[in-house]
């Protein structure tokens, strides 16, 4: 997240020619995502187009079939969802992994209790600093979550919100929600928003998937379709028409823009 270390490339994730199936079932076929630095790309196509399946490639929940992943530049294998945190990746899943049996404190440190620290002094870190860490974040997010209170017994909001402090406890470079308000409130919903604006002001590169598509057209500075697995282009203004995203989610890539492999979306430069 340096300043120093923006100048590499424009982008900061370049996925291209992604193929991934489940058995019979083409997930996606030869797709490509670029994600600029800084910005907000939405996601969006209609249940089963492979939004998940695409960011589950970066967020190290997927291997692709082929295809090759760059971050800053340079080409990555990633391994896992441990190895995305590693690299500065922070992902809220839309099958959000969340233990229900602990507290909002514990499943805000879940799983990163090796990952944070250079030696095993983080392995021990007390119960105390981590509930009083998860306090401060919440309170600074102007979550109104007790830290205390067991998952299971949070609504499903209030779950997606604790889901998404989550990934900004490690100060991320890129963050991935995937329907992350799908179980929000339009107040609930505005906060993320929120926070989102805040993420961006910070450095944080976004991807949001949401099927709501009047907020992505709010929070996104750039909105990518995907089609039955394939990309059916990338829209640059954020006040595009919302018939021409829907007659993509629909009807794939207009037939104007087909014959250029369906990844024209940098032809106009950054
Ligand atoms: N683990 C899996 N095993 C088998 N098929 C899968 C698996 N994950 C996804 N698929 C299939 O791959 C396709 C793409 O699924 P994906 O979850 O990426 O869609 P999506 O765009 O996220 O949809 P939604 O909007 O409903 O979340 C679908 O046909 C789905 O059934
Ligand atoms: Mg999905």
């Amino acid at each position: 997240m340096e300043p120093g270390d923006r100048q590499t490339t424009d982008h900061i994730v370049e996925m291209e020619n992604i193929s991934k199936r489940f058995g019979e079932v083409v997930a996606l076929e030869d797709v490509t995502l670029r994600l600029r630095r800084n910005e907000v790309l939405a996601l969006a196509g209609d249940n089963g187009a492979g939004k998940s399946t695409l960011i589950k490639c970066l967020a190290g929940a997927i291997r692709p079939d082929s295809g090759t992943i760059r971050i800053e530049g340079e080409e990555v294998h990633i391994e896992s969802p441990r190895d995305a945190k590693r690299r500065g990746i922070e992902t809220t899943f839309q099958d959000l992994a969340i233990a229900g049996n602990l507290t909002v404190a514990q499943n805000i440190f879940l799983g990163r209790e090796q990952v944070t620290g250079p030696d095993s002094l983080l392995g021990i870190l007390d119960k105390g600093s981590m509930r009083e860490r998860a306090r401060e974040l919440l309170e600074d997010l102007n979550i109104d979550v007790d830290v205390d209170a067991k998952v299971s017994n949070l609504s499903g909001g209030e779950r997606q919100l604790v889901s998404i402090s989550r990934t900004l406890l490690s100060d991320p470079d890129i963050v991935i929600m995937d329907e992350p308000t799908s179980a929000l409130s339009v107040e609930g919903a505005d906060r993320v928003l929120e926070l989102i604006n805040q993420m961006q002001d910070q450095g944080i590169s976004i991807i949001l998937i949401s099927h709501n598509l009047d907020y992505v057209r709010r929070a996104a500075d750039r909105i990518q379709v995907l089609y039955h697995g394939h990309s059916a282009g990338v829209i640059d203004e954020t006040n595009v028409d919302r018939e021409d995203i829907v007659s993509r989610m629909i009807g794939g890539l207009p037939e104007e823009e087909r014959g250029e492999g369906g990844q024209s979306e940098d032809a106009v430069s950054a």
